[in-house]
């Protein structure tokens, strides 16, 4: 089929230029962002379905993918669906994975995740570990309730549990690159999960060396960042922060202490390893017009143009930028947002999630500024096929329905324990 380019193209941007991060270069700046799924197959492992919807998505590509969250350990995970990357099982079904992303010449970030006080206790209960956060502050009432309801409750993290996490986040990082072959990891430290909850004053009472002053709250990050340089190499390696949501109970801009000030020391800390000549792959950003997966309502951000910004950010962080959240929910405007920010400088990347589930192509529908498929929300968490591994490049029809034998598909391991 022959393409016709539309007045929505974004060829002549920044967005389709290429940009170095660490050792790799990557052929645009389009990045699917890191996107719970929920397509594993059961004990965390990469399954069937995760192949090819990943396989699509990097095809005609070349620029960056970032996997959805990925428990570290069996400890750091309490939600079902996610998979994991703390077994050999695992790794190996992820390098499955890889090996196609690379096949199309498409480069791939792994996020480790590790959900603290966001874990479903019941499903905590079913796995035998316990519920465990820095401090003793559930993210909302339900969760106490279901935490008292499962016999689970929270419990602070003490400091021999706060060594394992750190070796869970080396191990699956060395699994990740040495076994999996994923050109990077990605420390996910935003969103309310677990290192999260360190950096925050409402979710960190601690009293030891990890809480009570600035340095002190992101003092873990900071080590698992520092062990993680000496492992992989600073340049294999990216965080994420996400300084305004109000996501997973957390408070945004309502915290005792502005999230500019504790993320700021973060990213100037990172800067400084960066001088020493240990500078990380990418930061990756969430911006005010989003909680995690929602687009913030117009009317809720009347303010949003002259307050809200993360524009500081590249004052103190000099290197690469990915930035997510609602970039294409408007159109008519010829992404003018997109535009601006991925034109202003030489190094920001712009990080798609919602249109990328319902369109595979869509770093090639933006190339061209051709229709975007609209995304299908309720089942961005169900396990099945639907709505999941069969949405349909540009041009073709989307025939699946749920009853199909082929929608009603769950995830099988890609490789047995
Ligand atoms: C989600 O599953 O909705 C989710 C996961 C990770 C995030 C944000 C949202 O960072």
């Amino acid at each position: 089929m022959s393409i016709v380019k539309t007045k929505y193209s974004l060829e002549d941007t920044n967005l389709f230029k290429s940009i170095r991060l660490g050792t790799k270069e990557l052929k645009n700046r389009a990045v699917f962002a890191p996107s719970t799924r929920s397509r594993s197959a059961p004990g965390d492992v990469p399954s069937d379905l995760m192949l090819k919807y990943y396989e699509d998505r990097s095809k005609d590509n070349g620029g960056l993918i970032i996997t959805e969250g990925t428990f570290v350990s069996k400890e750091a995970s309490g939600y079902s669906g996610a998979p994991g990357i703390y077994t050999l099982q695992q790794a190996k079904a992820w390098k499955l994975i890889t090996d196609k992303i690379h096949k199309h010449g498409t480069f791939v970030s792994c996020q480790l995740w590790n959900l603290g006080r966001a874990a479903d206790p019941f499903e905590l209960k079913e796995r035998g570990v316990p519920y465990v956060a820095p401090s003793v502050v559930y993210p909302n009432e339900d969760a106490e309730i279901a935490a008292r309801k499962s016999g689970v409750e929270l419990q602070a993290l003490t400091l021999k549990q706060i060594e394992e996490f750190k070796k869970a986040y080396i191990e699956a990082a060395k699994y990740a690159i040495n076994v999996s072959n994923f050109d990077y990891v990605e420390i996910h430290s935003a969103h309310g999960y677990f290192l999260d909850q360190f950096l925050e004053p409402s979710t960190n009472h601690r009293t030891d060396k990890y809480g009570g002053s600035i340095e002190n709250r992101a003092r873990l990050v900071l080590e698992i960042i520092d062990s993680l340089i000496k492992e992989i190499g600073a340049d294999k390696i990216g965080i994420r922060v996400s300084p305004w949501a109000e996501f997973g109970g957390m408070k945004g801009e309502n915290e005792s202490i502005h999230p500019i000030v504790g993320i700021g020391y973060l990213l100037s800390e990172l800067q400084q390893r960066a001088n020493k000549g240990n500078e990380l792959a990418y930061i990756s950003i969430v911006e005010p017009r989003v909680n995690a997966g929602f687009t913030i309502p117009l009317e809720n951000l009347k303010d949003y143009k002259q307050l809200k910004s993360n524009l500081w950010i590249y004052q103190i962080w000099r290197g690469n930028i990915i930035r997510a959240g609602a970039y294409l929910t408007d159109r008519e405007d010829n992404y003018q947002l997109i535009r601006n920010d991925v034109n202003a400088n030489n190094r920001t990347l712009i990080a798609f999630s919602r249109y990328y589930t319902s369109n595979p192509d869509l770093v090639k529908r933006l190339k061209y500024g051709l229709e975007l498929t609209p995304y299908d929300r309720p089942t961005f968490y169900t396990h099945t096929n639907y709505h999941y591994g069969d949405w349909t490049f540009y041009g073709q029809e989307n025939k699946s329905k749920p009853e199909d034998e082929e929608s009603k598909k769950l995830p099988v391991a890609l490789v047995s324990a």
